[in-house]
């Protein structure tokens, strides 16, 4: 956490996460996404414009699920994802990168480590069911990234 993040900041760090927090943080990082050279063309491949407040309020229900438990999210992403053009596996460290990026914006370090966590482990499980192949090397473990505060 830099004295940057700090003055930049419009309001205070969020220390809790709830269904208004989760929103929050998934509105920042999807707007993010949309403007990225690399990922922002994949998504707006799969995702018409009138269909982001859908993509979102789904998102809203995943990381619920992910961070409370509360078995808000139905749905599965590995097929999901199959479905996506362009979706590859270099893109994974990137997608975290921005996630991550957007955590420490709007959340105290504790808690953009706990959306980190989550998030690397999801990545990286997806990752392998997508791209696994038997006979080729698996390197570049997403879980092993380094902690957001080193
Ligand atoms: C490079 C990485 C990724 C890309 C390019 C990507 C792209 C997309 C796109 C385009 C969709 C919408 C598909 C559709 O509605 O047709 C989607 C849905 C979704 N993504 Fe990703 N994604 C990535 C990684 C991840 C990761 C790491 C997570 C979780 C931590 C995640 C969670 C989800 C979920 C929950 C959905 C909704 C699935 C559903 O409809 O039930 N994605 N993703």
């Amino acid at each position: 956490m830099t004295a940057a993040h700090h003055i930049h900041s419009m309001q205070p760090l969020f220390a809790v996460v709830d269904e208004s927090t989760i929103a929050a943080l998934v509105d920042r990082f999807y707007a993010a996404v949309r403007q990225d050279e690399r990922l922002g063309p994949v998504f707006d491949a799969a995702i018409a414009p009138d269909a982001w407040p859908i993509h979102l309020t789904k998102m809203y229900a995943f990381w619920s699920s992910v961070m409370l438990s509360t078995g808000r999210y139905k749905g599965n992403p590995v097929v999901v994802h199959q479905g996506v053009d362009g979706l590859a596996p270099e893109l994974f460290g990137h997608w975290l990168e921005l996630f991550e990026a957007a955590a420490l914006e709007l959340f105290v370090p504790s808690i953009a480590q706990e959306f980190a966590v989550r998030a690397r482990r999801i990545a990286e499980s997806l990752k392998l069911a997508l791209f696994f192949r038997p006979n080729q090397p698996w390197t570049d473990d997403l879980r092993d990234r380094p902690p957001l505060d080193a």
